[in-house]
């Protein structure tokens, strides 16, 4: 077993990395595949909603917190490299942090969480830019070994995926070719935050729910990006 990488970035604080993160990873652990979401934000987010499950009731992706050893997570990573089938580095809202990059550098997909703001804007597109430098880097690497997995890298449309507001979010920020608006995505919905604070994901708290099925897509959607 070698582990699929998801880094999951953007510049922008609250844009819903840690919620797409941790919805994404526990379904895949519920699916009966062993996940591991590392958590590079000293902010712990990650960390401390995995780590206040009950015993009886653990959380279905193991987390582990990275974030003191900022980019130097890449030994860190190898040594869990083996033991999962995925593994998201969620990533903090640092794109100069050089975290974002590092994680590119070893995933096979990236994905950036936008919500349709102003705000959003300039830092989505801060993490697109960054984005393109990685797969660019990729790309050069392949040229010499074709064995090297490409970098695929998709935009995850944030609470809102549709209306006026998203379309002048997505014209302004540049995707194009080959980094794309997934079709599913999670809405704004009070039940991510209530799993969040039930120290759970949605898909194990409440599998026939709405939000249960978007997250089941987002994750059908993400697999079909790995193949
Ligand atoms: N789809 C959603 N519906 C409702 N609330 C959401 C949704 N996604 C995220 N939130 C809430 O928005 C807030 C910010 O989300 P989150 O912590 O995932 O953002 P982040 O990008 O990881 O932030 P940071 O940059 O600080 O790490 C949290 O309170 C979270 O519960
Ligand atoms: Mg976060």
């Amino acid at each position: 077993m070698t582990a699929k990488i998801i880094a999951v970035f953007n510049q922008k604080g609250g844009c819903a990395k840690t919620q797409d993160t941790m919805q994404v990873a526990g379904e895949l652990g519920l699916r009966g595949n062993p996940t591991l979401v590392i958590d590079m934000d000293i902010q712990g987010t990650g960390s401390i909603w995995s780590s206040n499950a009950p015993s009886s009731k653990p959380f279905p992706a193991t987390v582990i917190s990275l974030a003191s050893a900022g980019v130097n997570m890449r030994n860190e990573l190898f040594k869990h490299i083996k033991n999962y089938k995925y593994i998201l580095i969620d990533c903090p809202p640092a794109i100069d942090s050089q975290i974002p990059w590092q994680a590119l550098l070893h995933s096979h997909l990236g994905i950036i969480p936008v919500m349709p703001d102003p705000a959003n804007i300039w830092a989505s597109n801060l993490a697109i830019d960054l984005a393109r430098k990685a797969i660019a880097e990729r790309e050069l690497k392949r040229a010499d070994d074709s064995q090297i997995p490409p970098l695929k890298v998709a935009i995850l449309p944030s609470r809102v995926g549709r209306g006026t507001a998203y379309k002048i979010c997505m014209e302004q920020i540049t995707t194009d070719g080959d980094i794309k608006a997934m079709k599913s995505m999670l809405s704004d919905r009070i039940a991510y935050a209530e799993s969040q604070l039930l120290y759970t994901c949605i898909t194990a708290m409440a599998p026939k729910s709405a939000a249960a099925n978007e997250v089941r897509s987002v994750v059908d959607e993400i697999l079909k990006l790995l193949k």
